[in-house]
Protein backbone atom coordinates (compact mmCIF):
# COMPACT_ATOMS: atom_id res chain seq x y z
CA UNK A 1 0.00 0.00 0.00
CA UNK A 2 2.39 2.68 1.41
CA UNK A 3 6.53 1.92 0.99
CA UNK A 4 9.46 3.88 1.99
CA UNK A 5 10.97 6.10 0.96
CA UNK A 6 7.70 7.81 0.92
CA UNK A 7 6.92 11.82 -0.17
CA UNK A 8 2.87 12.44 1.11
CA UNK A 9 1.66 15.18 -0.60
CA UNK A 10 -1.28 17.11 1.15
CA UNK A 11 -4.18 19.01 -1.05
CA UNK A 12 -5.38 20.42 1.61
CA UNK A 13 -8.03 22.79 0.91
CA UNK A 14 -6.14 24.75 -1.58
CA UNK A 15 -8.10 26.00 -4.85
CA UNK A 16 -5.01 24.79 -6.88
CA UNK A 17 -5.51 21.44 -6.06
CA UNK A 18 -9.65 20.78 -6.03
CA UNK A 19 -11.67 18.77 -7.89
CA UNK A 20 -10.31 19.00 -11.45
CA UNK A 21 -7.27 20.44 -10.69
CA UNK A 22 -6.66 17.55 -7.44
CA UNK A 23 -6.79 15.27 -10.74
CA UNK A 24 -4.12 16.84 -12.55
CA UNK A 25 -2.17 17.27 -10.26
CA UNK A 26 -2.46 13.95 -9.17
CA UNK A 27 -1.39 12.76 -12.62
CA UNK A 28 1.85 15.25 -12.98
CA UNK A 29 2.88 13.48 -9.55
CA UNK A 30 2.29 9.86 -10.98
CA UNK A 31 3.83 10.60 -14.18
CA UNK A 32 6.96 12.14 -11.96
CA UNK A 33 7.32 9.19 -9.66
CA UNK A 34 7.52 6.63 -12.27
CA UNK A 35 10.34 4.19 -12.51
CA UNK A 36 12.22 6.41 -9.27
CA UNK A 37 11.45 4.00 -6.31
CA UNK A 38 10.10 6.73 -4.62
CA UNK A 39 6.55 6.05 -3.27
CA UNK A 40 4.25 9.22 -3.94
CA UNK A 41 0.95 9.36 -2.58
CA UNK A 42 -1.46 12.07 -2.54
CA UNK A 43 -3.95 13.33 -0.20
CA UNK A 44 -6.77 15.33 -1.60
CA UNK A 45 -9.83 16.35 -0.10
CA UNK A 46 -12.47 14.13 0.46
CA UNK A 47 -15.16 14.66 -2.15
CA UNK A 48 -12.07 14.17 -4.57
CA UNK A 49 -10.80 11.14 -3.53
CA UNK A 50 -12.67 8.41 -5.45
CA UNK A 51 -11.53 10.37 -8.74
CA UNK A 52 -7.92 11.12 -7.60
CA UNK A 53 -7.89 6.92 -6.71
CA UNK A 54 -8.54 6.21 -10.36
CA UNK A 55 -5.00 7.92 -11.18
CA UNK A 56 -3.32 5.07 -9.50
CA UNK A 57 -1.45 6.71 -7.01
CA UNK A 58 -1.88 5.26 -3.48
CA UNK A 59 -4.57 8.01 -1.97
CA UNK A 60 -4.77 9.13 1.36
CA UNK A 61 -8.09 10.90 3.14
CA UNK A 62 -7.14 14.01 5.68
CA UNK A 63 -9.57 13.09 7.58
CA UNK A 64 -11.25 10.49 9.69
CA UNK A 65 -14.04 9.62 12.32
CA UNK A 66 -13.94 7.11 14.90
CA UNK A 67 -16.88 5.95 13.75
CA UNK A 68 -18.82 2.58 13.52
CA UNK A 69 -21.42 2.47 10.46
CA UNK A 70 -25.08 3.55 11.68
CA UNK A 71 -26.99 7.04 12.12
CA UNK A 72 -24.02 9.82 12.24
CA UNK A 73 -24.71 12.36 9.94
CA UNK A 74 -21.77 14.69 8.65
CA UNK A 75 -19.13 12.48 9.44
CA UNK A 76 -16.33 10.20 7.62
CA UNK A 77 -16.79 6.58 7.65
CA UNK A 78 -13.92 4.93 7.47
CA UNK A 79 -15.95 1.85 5.41
CA UNK A 80 -16.44 4.42 3.17
CA UNK A 81 -12.81 5.90 2.58
CA UNK A 82 -12.06 2.24 1.63
CA UNK A 83 -14.91 1.97 -0.69
CA UNK A 84 -13.59 5.31 -2.33
CA UNK A 85 -10.31 3.69 -3.20
CA UNK A 86 -8.28 5.53 -0.32
CA UNK A 87 -5.68 3.21 1.10
CA UNK A 88 -5.54 4.93 4.47
CA UNK A 89 -6.14 8.82 6.27
CA UNK A 90 -4.23 11.50 8.21
CA UNK A 91 -5.00 11.90 11.67
CA UNK A 92 -4.48 14.49 13.58
CA UNK A 93 -3.36 17.05 11.15
CA UNK A 94 -2.38 19.78 13.16
CA UNK A 95 -5.16 21.85 10.95
CA UNK A 96 -8.25 19.16 12.04
CA UNK A 97 -6.79 18.13 15.68
CA UNK A 98 -8.28 15.45 17.46
CA UNK A 99 -8.29 14.26 21.12
CA UNK A 100 -6.02 11.90 22.23
CA UNK A 101 -8.74 9.51 22.87
CA UNK A 102 -10.21 9.94 19.89
CA UNK A 103 -6.61 9.62 17.70
CA UNK A 104 -6.29 5.57 19.23
CA UNK A 105 -9.63 5.38 18.22
CA UNK A 106 -9.75 6.29 14.61
CA UNK A 107 -5.94 4.31 14.41
CA UNK A 108 -7.91 1.50 15.76
CA UNK A 109 -11.01 1.83 13.31
CA UNK A 110 -8.70 2.36 10.17
CA UNK A 111 -6.37 -0.88 11.05
CA UNK A 112 -10.12 -3.19 11.50
CA UNK A 113 -11.30 -2.18 8.25
CA UNK A 114 -7.65 -2.97 6.64
CA UNK A 115 -6.73 0.93 5.78
CA UNK A 116 -3.40 2.65 6.68
CA UNK A 117 -2.83 5.41 9.48
CA UNK A 118 -0.76 8.45 9.45
CA UNK A 119 -0.74 10.19 12.47
CA UNK A 120 0.47 14.05 12.87
CA UNK A 121 2.19 15.09 16.24
CA UNK A 122 3.26 18.15 16.63
CA UNK A 123 6.47 17.68 18.91
CA UNK A 124 8.53 14.44 19.92
CA UNK A 125 6.89 14.03 23.10
CA UNK A 126 3.21 13.66 21.21
CA UNK A 127 4.77 11.75 18.41
CA UNK A 128 5.67 9.00 21.41
CA UNK A 129 2.59 9.23 22.75
CA UNK A 130 0.60 8.02 19.84
CA UNK A 131 3.44 5.90 18.53
CA UNK A 132 1.75 4.00 21.14
CA UNK A 133 -1.55 3.30 19.30
CA UNK A 134 0.54 1.78 16.91
CA UNK A 135 -0.32 3.39 13.47
CA UNK A 136 1.61 2.73 10.71
CA UNK A 137 3.16 6.50 10.84
CA UNK A 138 3.68 8.95 12.92
CA UNK A 139 4.55 12.31 11.20
CA UNK A 140 6.05 15.06 13.20
CA UNK A 141 5.14 18.40 11.94
CA UNK A 142 5.84 21.60 14.11
CA UNK A 143 3.17 23.61 13.33
CA UNK A 144 4.61 26.97 13.30
CA UNK A 145 6.98 26.06 10.37
CA UNK A 146 4.13 24.52 7.91
CA UNK A 147 3.46 26.76 5.01
CA UNK A 148 6.63 28.70 5.61
CA UNK A 149 9.31 27.03 2.92
CA UNK A 150 11.36 26.47 6.09
CA UNK A 151 12.12 23.10 5.75
CA UNK A 152 12.05 21.32 9.80
CA UNK A 153 14.66 19.09 8.86
CA UNK A 154 17.00 22.25 7.82
CA UNK A 155 15.53 24.45 10.86
CA UNK A 156 14.61 22.10 13.45
CA UNK A 157 16.87 19.06 12.93
CA UNK A 158 16.90 17.90 16.36
CA UNK A 159 12.66 17.75 15.81
CA UNK A 160 13.15 14.89 13.16
CA UNK A 161 15.99 13.02 15.03
CA UNK A 162 14.22 13.10 18.42
CA UNK A 163 11.06 11.87 16.74
CA UNK A 164 12.69 9.27 15.20
CA UNK A 165 14.51 8.05 18.77
CA UNK A 166 11.30 8.01 20.90
CA UNK A 167 8.84 6.45 18.20
CA UNK A 168 11.45 3.32 17.36
CA UNK A 169 11.83 3.21 21.25
CA UNK A 170 8.10 2.72 21.70
CA UNK A 171 7.77 0.33 18.65
CA UNK A 172 10.45 0.06 15.66
CA UNK A 173 7.31 -1.14 13.16
CA UNK A 174 6.05 2.31 13.45
CA UNK A 175 7.31 4.38 10.60
CA UNK A 176 8.33 8.12 10.94
CA UNK A 177 7.90 11.02 8.63
CA UNK A 178 8.66 14.46 9.15
CA UNK A 179 6.76 17.70 7.45
CA UNK A 180 6.44 21.39 7.35
CA UNK A 181 8.58 23.62 5.31
CA UNK A 182 9.81 21.23 3.34
CA UNK A 183 10.17 22.63 -0.04
CA UNK A 184 13.34 20.72 -1.83
CA UNK A 185 14.79 18.17 -2.80
CA UNK A 186 18.02 19.05 -0.54
CA UNK A 187 15.61 19.49 2.57
CA UNK A 188 13.96 15.93 1.93
CA UNK A 189 17.24 14.34 1.60
CA UNK A 190 17.81 16.01 4.73
CA UNK A 191 14.97 14.42 6.13
CA UNK A 192 15.99 11.15 5.20
CA UNK A 193 19.71 11.49 6.73
CA UNK A 194 18.23 12.16 10.16
CA UNK A 195 16.27 9.23 10.32
CA UNK A 196 12.73 9.84 8.70
CA UNK A 197 11.48 7.30 6.33
CA UNK A 198 9.60 10.19 4.47
CA UNK A 199 8.07 13.59 4.44
CA UNK A 200 4.89 15.05 4.58
CA UNK A 201 4.71 18.40 2.42
CA UNK A 202 1.95 20.20 0.47
CA UNK A 203 2.39 24.25 -0.08
CA UNK A 204 5.57 23.93 -2.35
CA UNK A 205 4.74 21.41 -4.59
CA UNK A 206 0.58 22.46 -5.06
CA UNK A 207 1.40 25.62 -4.93
CA UNK A 208 4.31 25.74 -7.44
CA UNK A 209 3.94 27.38 -10.39
CA UNK A 210 5.86 24.46 -12.36
CA UNK A 211 4.06 21.21 -10.40
CA UNK A 212 6.13 18.75 -12.95
CA UNK A 213 9.52 20.76 -11.82
CA UNK A 214 8.60 21.30 -7.71
CA UNK A 215 7.81 17.11 -8.01
CA UNK A 216 10.43 16.29 -9.72
CA UNK A 217 12.75 17.75 -7.09
CA UNK A 218 11.61 16.21 -4.02
CA UNK A 219 10.94 13.28 -5.43
CA UNK A 220 14.97 13.48 -6.16
CA UNK A 221 15.57 13.64 -2.97
CA UNK A 222 13.82 10.51 -1.55
CA UNK A 223 15.85 8.68 -4.24
CA UNK A 224 18.05 6.06 -3.14
CA UNK A 225 21.60 6.72 -4.21
O1 LIG B 1 0.51 18.10 5.77
C1 LIG B 1 1.63 18.75 5.30
C2 LIG B 1 1.85 20.03 5.93
O2 LIG B 1 1.10 20.43 6.98
C3 LIG B 1 3.08 20.75 5.64
O3 LIG B 1 2.68 21.83 4.88
O4 LIG B 1 3.00 23.60 3.25
O5 LIG B 1 4.65 23.29 5.09
O6 LIG B 1 4.55 21.63 3.24
P1 LIG B 1 3.78 22.64 4.07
Amino acid sequence: MLRTPLVIVNFKAYAEATGRRAVELARVLSSASRGTGVCVAVAPQAPDLREVAGVGLPVLAQHVDPLTPGAHTGWILPEALREAGAVGSLVNHSEHPLRPEEIGRCVERLREVGLVSVVCAGDPDLCRRVASFRPDFVAVEPPELIGTGRAVSKVRPEVVSEAVRLVKGVDPSVGVLCGAGISTGEDVRKALELGAEGVLLASSVVKARDWRAAAEDVIRGARRP
